[in-house]
């Protein structure tokens, strides 16, 4: 048996030996956002009209969805991060890599829709999430994503897509406002997703990362780290220091294991 402590590291290793070795792609910047300031993310995360809208979207949500915390699921507090983000930012086409059982998903349909008649969301995962023995299945929900938008009825504003965001984003011929990046956390990934997801943003578009550990410290009191999503944005910054990264950091709510810690971290550039 190998401790837990020395696997991590060895698997870091690996994961730094693979990103190393990754070949230097373009970043392109010119549509991504530069006028976000840490001040503006906290305005977002303290507006009150919001913050209403949300405990009546939470009550409607949960009715159907339930409250599941299952192991994958982005935490309740950083849906909550989300509707506030995509109430606040208002994106009309809205990308989505690493659906699993659609914790995120079901809240950002929901967003879209109370911000605009005509937004909607394409949501990418390499499996097919709405298998009858898809991840829901295996995480104690009673259906698949799909069917859950459906009963909320918000069905006709999702695309699922079956493939790898490497395939996904390389093939598609659609342009986002909004990216969120919470797929493969391996660090050669998100190096590459971040610069094809780059090519697919509309003017002032965002790309928002999940499990993102500054420094690669932890977050939460489990102690874990996921250290790829920053590894990966360490090694693009070092290449493009026009590009920098906000992380949310604290949000005023609690997330995961009684804290108010998040990994939501936003991509951004300089002005
Ligand atoms: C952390 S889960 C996403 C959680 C989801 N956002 C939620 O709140 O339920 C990561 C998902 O990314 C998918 N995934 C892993 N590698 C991928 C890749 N290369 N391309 C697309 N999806 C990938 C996995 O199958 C998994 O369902």
């Amino acid at each position: 048996m190998i401790p837990t402590p020395l696997l991590h590291h060895a698997l870091r290793q690996r994961d730094r030996i693979k990103l190393n070795a990754t070949t230097a792609r373009d970043f392109p910047i010119q549509n991504l956002r530069t006028n976000i300031k840490p001040a503006d993310l906290d305005s977002i995360f303290q507006n009150q009209e919001t913050a209403a809208h949300w405990h009546k979207t939470l009550e409607a949500i949960t009715a159907i969805y339930g409250t599941t915390t299952a192991l994958g699921g982005v935490n309740p507090g950083d849906r909550r991060a989300l509707y506030y983000l995509v109430s606040a930012l208002k994106p009309e086409n809205l990308l989505e890599i690493g659906t699993h059982i659609g914790a995120s998903t079901v809240f950002l349909a929901e967003t879209l829709r109370q911000n605009s008649a005509t937004a909607r969301m394409t949501t990418v995962d390499i499996l097919d999430v709405n298998d009858p023995k898809g991840p829901w299945k295996r995480s104690g929900l009673a259906m698949p994503p799909r069917d859950y938008l459906q009963q909320l009825g918000m069905d006709s504003r999702v695309a699922f897509c079956a493939l790898s965001s490497a395939h996904y984003l390389q093939t598609t011929t659609e342009r986002f406002d909004f990216i969120f990046l919470d797929g493969d956390h391996a660090s050669s990934t998100v190096y590459n997703e971040i610069s094809w997801a780059l090519r697919l943003l509309k003017k002032d578009g965002v790309i928002l990362l999940h499990d993102f550990y500054p420094d690669a410290q932890p977050l939460f009191h489990d102690k874990t780290i996921i250290p790829g999503p920053f590894m990966a944005v360490e090694r693009i910054i070092k290449e493009h220091p026009e590009i920098t990264v906000i992380p949310l950091g604290q949000l005023p709510w609690e997330t995961k294991s009684g804290t108010h810690g998040t990994s939501l971290a936003l991509l951004t550039r300089r002005a």
